[in-house]
């Protein structure tokens, strides 16, 4: 609950307003049964017919004016909830923006969509419904008390006894359900990762002729979830059974006692009425904290579940301090690297690089190049070696300084679902429509952008999925251009495009301002033909380097790659 008080600490005066139309509904529940005792002992029996009409009059004000409050009274926490709800779910999506990339391929996108999503829903059920009705029925069990001992102590006596049956059974069922409303709902978020990936590869297994490979797949996963939840409900529903069992005696006890003290004239037959009234807002709130104890655990499961995720390994969020101001030199010193697989993807990586050069790397799959690309924008840290930018250690506090100054052109570029203008402009913030435009020339966007009807309007789609690797590529290659970076990562930037557009684009990068420092990897070896130094990178470690001439000449792997 403390993780909540921040979120509530905002609405204080509408929680203020809120509490006092709490107040007032609950002490408007009191004048309507004692008024039904007037009329049923007095006004009746004496026929007063003028005071009857004024008190159905009076009985019928109290009502309308109570359903008042309570519409207003409802949608100030309403607000507040669903408020609530919406600050929780953007700093959530804050703090998974920062978990480090590890610890986001480790959970999977759908999973953490799940836990935006779902788990943040079950807190609504704790807010709207559980906590301004504990308000209410709190005290409206302290002030029904109160009204039945003063009506008639001994039948109040005699029904109350009822209630510590209530609390033991509720808290019997409250620990049960806590732990199947867990298991119930970590079922629930895997469910959610296996459905992402299903839609995403629905059209793969369409090309495999492989439809139920998905269904299978998502069907085992759902019937766990389909289990836990009927064990969860079962749970719950056994909990109704009980406490239902125990509020069907309360009609017994009034009704025969109350009925054996109106025969020996002990109590009057509309003091049982109203006392009757007054049982049920005795137990009607006492049934209701029993089943909202019920919801309430699963909420709290739920807000363990979002306080969780706070809790997930985060890059460093330490805030962004201006520590590289210019990029003179980089220098990669014994870098090894091992993902949690313990296999060793870079051995021993040295080499340097100062402003104005290109190094191109190249080298067999999965030798570890894209690797390299992720340790140098500090995605993930070295096992060990050094990373140094103008001769100082890289280190946690100057990884985000480092990173206004990187731009990388994935091997699998990601575009946003939005317009390719739009895609671009990401680059820069506040990138002005010519700079943007240059530099969707300089990446050859241009060329083809012109041939759409609607240009650089046109929607990209999920994932960019409605354009073609290459167009993905040269977008993606315009928004690292524009950002104007001191070092440019090319990692496969140009692999799908055409042979004379690459061209181009490669003039076009080798004529960048001369103050860059650019790492370009490339499978074709034309791309990195001119750069200053080139690396062949084989099974993480540096088997060969030097310049183009320098390589072949060697006769060894590069000029083997040369020459296929
Ligand atoms: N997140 C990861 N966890 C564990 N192992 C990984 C991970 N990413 C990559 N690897 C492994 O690291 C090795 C190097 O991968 P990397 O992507 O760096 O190769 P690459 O040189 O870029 O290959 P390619 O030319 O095919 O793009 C591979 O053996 C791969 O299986
Ligand atoms: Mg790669």
């Amino acid at each position: 609950m403390k993780f909540l008080l921040p979120y509530y600490r905002k609405y204080t005066t509408s929680l203020i307003w809120g509490g006092i139309l709490v107040i007032i509904l609950t002490l408007m529940i009191f004048p309507s049964p004692f008024l039904t005792r007037h009329i049923l002992d007095e006004v009746i029996p004496e026929k007063k017919l003028s005071e009857l009409f004024f008190m159905i009059i009076a009985v019928l004000i109290i009502l309308s004016v109570q359903r008042i409050v309570s519409y207003y009274q409802g949608l100030i926490f309403y607000r507040i909830n669903s408020k609530i709800i919406f600050d929780i779910r953007i700093d959530m999506l804050r703090a998974i923006n920062n978990i480090t990339a590890e610890q986001h391929l480790l959970y999977g996108s759908g999973y953490l969509m799940s836990r935006i999503n779902d788990d943040t829903d079950r807190l609504h059920s704790l807010f709207a419904d559980s906590m301004i009705d504990i308000i209410k029925d709190v005290l409206t069990l302290i002030f029904g008390c109160m009204a039945i001992f003063y009506l008639h102590w001994k039948l109040a006596l005699t029904t109350i006894v009822l209630l510590p049956l209530f609390l033991f059974t509720s808290s019997h069922f409250s620990k049960k359900i806590k732990l199947k409303s867990t298991i119930f709902y970590e079922n629930n978020s895997q469910c959610s990762r296996t459905l992402e990936e299903c839609l995403n590869s629905s059209i793969l297994q369409k090309l495999f002729g492989r439809l139920n490979y998905n269904i299978i797949r998502y069907y085992k996963i759902s019937a766990k979830s389909y289990y836990s939840d009927i064990d969860l409900g079962k749970t719950a529903l056994k909990n109704g059974l009980i406490t239902g069992f125990i509020s069907g005696l309360l009609p017994l006890i009034v009704i025969g006692f109350g009925g054996y003290e109106i025969i020996n004239n002990r109590l009057t037959l509309g003091g049982l009425i109203a006392f009757n009234s007054f049982t049920g807002y005795l137990f009607g709130p006492t049934n209701r904290l029993v089943n909202i104890n019920v919801t309430m655990q699963s909420a709290i499961v739920a807000l363990n579940r979002i306080k969780e995720i706070f809790r997930i390994p985060k890059d460093n969020d330490s805030t962004y301090k201006n520590i590289i101001r210019n990029i003179e030199s980089l220098e990669l010193n014994d870098v090894v690297f091992f993902y949690e697989t313990n296999k060793i993807i870079l051995n021993k990586i040295s080499f340097q690089i100062y402003k104005g050069q290109k190094i191109g790397i190249c080298g067999g799959s999965g030798g570890g190049k894209s690797t390299l690309f992720k340790i140098l924008t500090g995605l993930y840290l070295p096992t060990d070696g050094k990373i140094k930018i103008n001769g100082m250690e890289l280190t946690d506090d100057s990884i985000l300084s480092l990173r206004k100054h990187i731009a990388i052109v994935d091997q699998e570029p990601f575009l946003f679902d939005d317009s390719i203008y739009n895609n671009i402009a990401f680059g820069k913030a506040g990138a002005t429509e010519e700079e943007i435009l240059k530099m969707a020339q300089k990446a050859r966007v241009d060329e083809f952008v012109k041939q759409l009807p609607d240009g650089y309007e046109t929607q990209t789609g999920i994932k960019g999925g409605l354009l073609s690797v290459g167009q993905k590529q040269r977008i993606a290659l315009a928004r690292a251009l524009l950002k104007q970076p001191k070092i440019l990562l090319l990692d496969e930037a140009t692999s799908a495009i055409d042979p004379i557009s690459e061209e181009f684009i490669v003039n076009t990068i080798h004529n960048l301002p001369s103050d860059m420092i650019i790492i370009i990897v490339a499978h074709r070896l034309t791309t990195i033909k001119n750069c200053d130094n080139i690396l062949v990178l084989n099974e993480g470690r540096i088997v060969e380097n030097g310049t183009h001439y320098e390589l072949m000449k060697l006769q060894g792997l590069y000029c083997s790659m040369n020459n296929i």
